[in-house]
């Protein structure tokens, strides 16, 4: 969480930084600020709440703030210090015995208390409740000693535990910055005669597309003409440029009112790029260029958080129906501390939209500890998770900015039905040829889901109505409509902050049924196959007792009609694509439910899209 952006070179400064700070918002948006320099001193602007906030303050400022050349900003989820102007960043060190400096910083210094109260000692004054401050008094010390300020980070890192990515600058070198990272994110943006550095490179889409990542252990210290990356030894460190095939329009609005429906209305194009070169016309499904062996594949182990744990639940069944290998799904957030078992023949499958993710990340290094070989299901390309799997399987969705999953969703779904039929394949699990029927009934995702599209968008705004006087819903679903219910749950809850679970129909009896009034709707998720009779039989049991129901149930279904007050229709399609096509109109239907409490879609309170802390 948290966002931070920097800029070296010309006099658009202020214009990149705010424009970067746009783009990170899905990290957090509890505050949002910006650190210019000057030989005079460091400047800066902070605002509580969304970017706009800042934007509107630095409408007062005098044209000397847009002239200056180098500056960094920060968008923030609060961690240490409740969202305020004081704990907003970027935080501000010096002045009185040596030049200012400015700091910006995403993650966690655990230290913090123990550095604070060494720094009190030697008469510091803290002016926020962050942990951050102390980067910015420990950097201060040491310019104010005469060392540059990158050796002033190198130092100051040396005393700092926990995760970080931060940026600084100092007065005294106006037109530099330094930043280095260990666990957060941190990438730098090439320009000509300009240089960038950024969270994420989605910040930088609309100057760059040419990047190099930062390592942990590394530090970086640009200018307008130069970027030198080194260890914290001092030894310079020669990267790669790495080019993004993401464009600036993928961050824009285009249109839409909001993010979230622009990403929903994305997603057959997103499955189309997802599936493209991977899935032959004949059904064939290849990941030859993983460099994976799947033949001596035994058992695969997947990890992952929120949304992801869901399509890797749609990906276990897919894999067990299909290769015939057990498949273990676990919340990244338990696995890395439960001490896990397995051996060199286990596949760990990390999913990640972000390839961020703390816990999914720490899960992977607990599957290290066993041997495991790890395969990164990722949408985001050069991210952490991609340097620290043997393999990566990259999601095609491009960037989603709406805080809700939903075009990674279904392509994470989909990766993981190609990882299944590959698996099969290889271990020579099921007849080639209904393996390939399987591959060509999976080429249809993109078609049926832009007909899943059409059909939710005319029953949605209906089907939301149900929820007005709501207090609480259950998503019921078997089988692969049961991951499909917990999403569509998820959905519910995270943007219209309506509680909302998802169950398996059949578990009702033992406990849930007990909710069931007018004022908890219940929205049954049909799906396909024999689970569809017995799913029917559970959702006739609430309707006797006074439920309202909503099934999400193919247009023709005539008995789900009868039973549900409303149908969320979804199109005829073969059974391997229920679950991509019944996930649309539930994320239709939240979106619905949200904006009809006047909520915002794309910030959900309390959220962030990366979740870089534990
Ligand atoms: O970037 P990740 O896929 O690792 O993120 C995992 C979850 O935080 C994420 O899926 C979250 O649950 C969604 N934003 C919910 O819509």
């Amino acid at each position: 969480m948290c966002g931070i952006v920097g800029y070296v070179g010309g006099e658009r400064c202020v214009e990149v930084l705010m424009e970067g700070l746009k783009n990170l918002e899905y990290r957090g948006y509890d505050s949002a600020g910006l650190a210019v320099a000057s030989p005079g001193g460091i400047e800066t602007a902070r605002e509580v709440g969304p970017l706009n906030n800042l934007a509107g303050t630095l409408k007062g400022r005098d044209r000397d703030f847009f002239s200056v050349r180098a500056g960094v900003g920060h968008t923030r989820w609060a961690t240490h210090g409740r969202p305020s102007e004081a704990n907003a960043h970027p935080h501000k060190g010096g002045g009185a015995g040596g030049p200012e400096v400015a700091v910006v910083h995403n993650g966690i210094i655990e230290n913090h208390g123990e550095l604070r109260r060494e720094l009190r000692g030697r008469g510091i004054e803290f002016n926020s409740e962050t942990d951050t401050e102390v980067i910015a008094h420990l950097l201060a010390e040491r310019v104010a000693s005469g060392e540059s300020l990158k050796e002033a980070l190198v130092g100051a890192l040396k005393r700092l535990q926990g995760s970080f990515a931060v940026a600084a600058m100092s007065a005294a070198e106006p037109e530099t910055i330094v930043a280095a990272r260990n666990q957060s994110p941190l990438v730098v943006g090439l320009g000509e005669g300009e240089n960038f550095l950024a969270s994420a490179v989605q910040a930088l889409l609309g100057y760059t597309r040419r990047f190099l990542f930062v390592e942990n252990g590394e530090v970086v210290e640009i200018t307008g003409s130069s970027v030198g990356l080194s260890t914290l030894e001092g030894e310079p460190v020669q990267r790669e440029t790495f080019e993004v095939d993401w464009g600036a329009e993928a961050v824009e609005l285009g249109g839409y009112e909001d993010f979230m429906l622009k990403e929903i209305h994305e997603q057959p194009a997103a499955l189309g790029a997802t599936l493209a070169g991977r899935l032959m016309d004949d059904g064939c499904a290849d990941l030859s260029d993983l460099d994976l062996n799947l033949s001596d594949v035994r058992r695969v182990v997947v990890v992952a958080c929120g949304t992801a744990y869901h399509a890797g639940l749609l990906g276990k069944q897919a894999i067990e129906r299909l290769a015939r290998v057990p498949v273990e799904v676990t919340v990244a957030s338990e696995y890395r501390y439960a001490d896990p078992v397995g051996d060199e023949d286990t596949l760990v499958v990390a999913i990640s939209q972000s390839g961020e993710t703390t816990d999914t990340l720490a899960a992977v290094g607990a599957a290290r500890g066993f041997g495991g070989r790890v395969l990164a299901v990722t949408n985001t390309q050069g991210s952490l998770i991609t340097r620290e799997a043997d393999a990566v399987l990259l999601t095609k969705a491009g960037p989603e900015v709406g805080v809700a999953a939903t075009k990674t969703f279904v392509t994470q779904v989909a990766a993981m039905h190609l990882l299944a039929l590959a698996l099969a394949e290889a271990r020579g699990a099921r007849p080639v040829e209904e393996l390939r029927e399987v591959g060509r009934a999976l080429r249809l995702a993109p078609e049926k889901v832009e007909e899943a599209i059409g059909l939710a968008e005319e029953r949605a705004g209906e089907a939301a109505e149900v929820f007005e006087e709501a207090r609480c819903s259950l998503f019921l679903g078997r089988g692969a409509a049961f991951p499909v219910a917990l999403e569509g749950a998820l959905k519910l809850k995270e943007i219209s902050y309506l509680p909302s679970e998802g169950y398996p129909a059949g578990e009702m009896k033992h406990g849930p049924i007990a909710l069931v009034d007018g004022r908890c709707p219940m929205v049954a998720v049909l799906g396909e196959g024999v689970l569809r009779e017995k799913t029917l039989s559970n959702v006739e049991e609430t309707v006797a007792r006074g439920a309202r129901v909503i099934s999400v149930a193919r247009e023709d279904d005539a008995v789900a009609a009868a039973i549900a007050e409303v149908v969320l229709p979804v199109p005829k399609a073969p059974e391997v694509l229920s679950p991509f096509v019944a996930a649309v109109p539930l994320q239709l239907l939240a979106y619905r439910v949200a904006k009809a409490r006047g909520l915002n879609v794309d910030k959900p309170r309390n959220l962030a899209k990366s979740v870089t802390v534990e």
